[in-house]
């Protein structure tokens, strides 16, 4: 059974663009566990949010990563918050070696400041909530397996990087 390659840091990291190239470049699916969201729920991140609140925003993640990490070979991007819940860092542990893609909050920002489907930055100060949501998750983060560095590499080689730690820690 092969380990999940599984995806985690900050909105603005690059999960997702990391883990479809990494999909891309070998034989494995890749998983958005946002996607299974919005595809369970019927309706976009930003309207969960509005209509059914954040916590039952986290219940159907907390699903659909159980899920997901029942799968293997599988490459799994999470949402940013995927690491707040234990069973989801449990889980996701279980069946998956774990990568952490970091960044400062400034560079987060100037990633995904165009786009607008992210509810908890739809404010007048997303670089300190994102400063802010460093600091409350960091200690989340740093569990996993690896951590990257992204701030200065592109995206290939951030894929190239978790690939060749992956390889060594399951050849
Ligand atoms: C969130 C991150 C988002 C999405 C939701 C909440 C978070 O995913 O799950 O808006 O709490 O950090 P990305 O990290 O893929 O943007």
């Amino acid at each position: 059974m092969y380990k999940n390659i599984v995806l985690i840091g900050l909105m603005g990291s690059g999960k997702t663009a990391t883990g479809k190239l990494i999909a891309q470049k070998t034989s494995m699916n890749f998983v958005d566990s946002d996607e299974l969201i919005v595809e369970k729920a019927g309706k976009s991140i930003n309207k969960i949010f509005q209509e059914d609140g954040e916590s039952c925003f986290r219940e159907i993640e907390a699903e659909v990563i159980k899920n997901a990490a029942q799968k293997s070979g599988c490459v799994i991007s999470t949402g940013g918050g995927a690491v707040l819940r234990l069973e989801n860092l449990r889980n996701l542990k279980e069946t998956g070696i774990l990568f952490y893609l970091e960044a400062p909050a400034e560079v987060l920002w100037q990633r995904i400041r165009e786009c607008s489907s992210r509810p908890l930055l739809n404010k007048d100060n997303p670089v300190e909530i994102l400063q802010n949501l460093i600091n409350v998750r960091k200690s989340f983060y740093e569990t996993a397996d690896f951590t990257i560095h992204t701030e200065n590499t592109p995206v290939e080689e951030v894929a190239e990087q978790v690939l060749d730690a992956y390889n060594k820690y399951w050849p």
